[in-house]
């Protein structure tokens, strides 16, 4: 059954205020307008709600809404809809002020207070941080010195903070500790946009809702789980950010272990936010973390040349784009092998692997099944091939969906087999709404439903994680940068991680099957 009719009945959110600080920036313009004109096309936006966004730029409310105009509106997918889309930039006011003045955050007091008159929005804020993270601390501290992030009479403040949250453990816990001066826990929604796309809320669903996959779901069947995230793109106009930051902060801390951290908790008794959190940040505790020799058998670090892309276009090497070091000794692509020491993963290894300058677009799990005890299947049957193991992909983008390998035989009179595919698409039952990954984000930060976003002690664990990657790294600066060519699946080391196991990685592929034998 096709069952594009289905509609998302989630009501409005509540009243309020919508702050965005770094309102010029491209987060604002890319991400933040496109999430709230679909969010007003589903109907979920408040009917009393305002946008204030706050920067340095110089614009009032009238530039403002017209800078969005011309800058934001390309950014929109599907159906345009220029009443949804003007009722929203009517909704937008504007405060130019310097983040770190007092001053700034008088007037905001006095325009939120003028807003609240106007708009009915009843004290409701909520503050987000699309700046630079220098600011997160200070701003979170001045909106809390204007008294703004007191919740009375039934009002409530919450702060939405943007990645990266610190770039390792000592700083991700002093921004913590600055954050919970100023604000409760439950006032703080730091997020990680990875949990607002729907494929990944689907992996509660899948995982919890169906009694046919838990079982299977142990180092009892699994031998092994891929994490892939593949981007073609090269560092854009990010040289100033990434040069600091490097593929591993930027990714594995926050994107790829929110990703594992749902593929291997353990069910949880309910779905309230912190007893889903409870679990994911049991599960990250129970990664072993890496000794300073395994750092070096187990992790892979790699910078792009350059080279051609599979559509032709010839890119320059990392160290030719700009405003990168002509010596940079930044990672664009990382593998990493990882053990969890629990009852249900003991022995399954996680490896994990995410670059810029891949071959496409790819973002999946892979859950490789161990191989079936076939006997009876014999080599000559399989034309010399062994029998494939069961493979289980869940693609968090493109063609988003699930499949699982399966063998299957050929048909004809030899017993011949051949691995297929069962595929479910997300298109196929759903049809395909524009999305950011932010809608659901917001919606549940207006409602106050913290569940898809980070607690401080998720955050701290995954960075305690990273400590001794980041520690043997940088003792041991790598000497054979850049190492592998724009357009191929990273350095021969990574293949080697796996090789060295007797694994390899999953060929990713934008068709359905990637394998298909014929009649024999
Ligand atoms: C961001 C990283 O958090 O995630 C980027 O900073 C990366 O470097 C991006 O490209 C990937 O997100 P998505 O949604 O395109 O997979």
């Amino acid at each position: 059954m096709r069952q594009t009719d289905l509609q998302n009945d989630a009501l409005p959110a509540p009243p309020c205020i919508m702050v965005i600080f770094g309102a010029a920036g491209d987060l604002a313009k890319r991400k933040l307008f496109p999430a709230l004109y679909y969010l007003s096309m589903a109907n979920q936006l408040p009917e009393q709600f305002a946008i204030l966004g706050v920067s340095r730029e110089d614009f009032n409310s009238e530039t403002y809404r017209e800078l969005m105009n011309t800058e934001s509106r390309a950014h929109l997918d599907g159906d345009y809809s220029r009443d949804v889309w003007e009722r929203l930039v009517q909704c937008c006011h504007y405060l130019q002020g310097d983040f770190r003045d007092s001053e700034t955050y008088q007037a905001l007091l006095k325009k939120l207070g003028e807003l609240d008159e106007q708009c009915g929005t009843s004290g409701n804020y909520l503050f987000y941080m699309a700046t630079p993270p220098a600011f997160f601390g200070d701003i979170a501290v001045q909106i809390s010195g204007a008294g703004l992030a007191d919740e009375q009479d039934g009002c409530w403040r919450r702060l939405v903070i943007e990645k990266p949250f610190g770039h390792d453990l000592q700083s991700a816990r002093e921004l913590n500790k600055t954050l919970l001066h100023e604000f409760e826990e439950r006032q703080l929604y730091r997020i990680d946009h990875y949990l607002g796309k729907e494929t990944v809320q689907n992996f509660f669903a899948f995982r919890f809702a169906n009694g046919v996959i838990e079982p299977i779901w142990n180092r009892r069947y699994v031998d092994h789980v891929q994490i892939t995230v593949a981007e073609p793109l090269g560092v854009e106009n990010r040289a100033s950010y990434y040069e600091t930051a490097g593929a591993l902060r930027d990714m594995i801390p926050n994107h790829l272990l929110a990703v594992l951290a749902i593929i291997a908790m353990e069910p949880p008794i309910s779905f309230d936010a912190d007893e889903i959190r409870d679990e994911q940040a049991k599960v990250l505790r129970a990664i072993q973390p890496l000794t300073p020799e395994e750092v070096l058998t187990h992790t892979v670090r790699g910078q792009y040349d350059s080279g051609v892309m599979p559509d032709g276009t010839h890119v320059p090497a990392y160290r030719q784009e700009p405003g990168v070091a002509a010596d940079s000794q930044t990672e664009t692509f990382v593998a990493l092998r990882l053990m969890i020491d629990s009852w249900r993963w003991a022995g399954v290894p996680f490896y994990l692997r995410t670059g810029k300058r891949l071959p496409g677009r790819f973002t999946e799990v892979m859950v490789q099944y161990k191989h079936a005890p076939n006997a009876a299947f014999k080599r000559s049957i399989l034309k010399g091939q062994p029998v494939e193991p069961n493979v289980m992909v869940l693609r968090i983008q493109p063609r988003e969906g699930i499949s699982l390998g399966i063998n299957a035989k050929v048909p004809g009179q030899a017993m011949q087999l051949s691995p297929v595919e069962m595929d479910f698409s997300y298109d196929d039952y759903f049809g395909h709404g524009p999305s950011t990954g932010y809608e659901t984000l917001i919606y549940d930060c207006m409602q106050g439903d913290p569940t898809l976003f980070k607690r401080a002690d998720i955050i701290e664990t995954a960075w305690q994680l990273m400590e001794p990657v980041l520690d043997v790294w940088r003792a041991l600066p790598p000497r054979d940068f850049p190492n592998y060519t724009a357009g191929d699946w990273g350095p021969a080391a990574a293949d080697e991680l796996l090789q060295h196991d007797g694994r390899s990685w999953r060929a990713c592929t934008a068709g359905a099957c990637a394998r298909k034998t014929t009649r024999g």
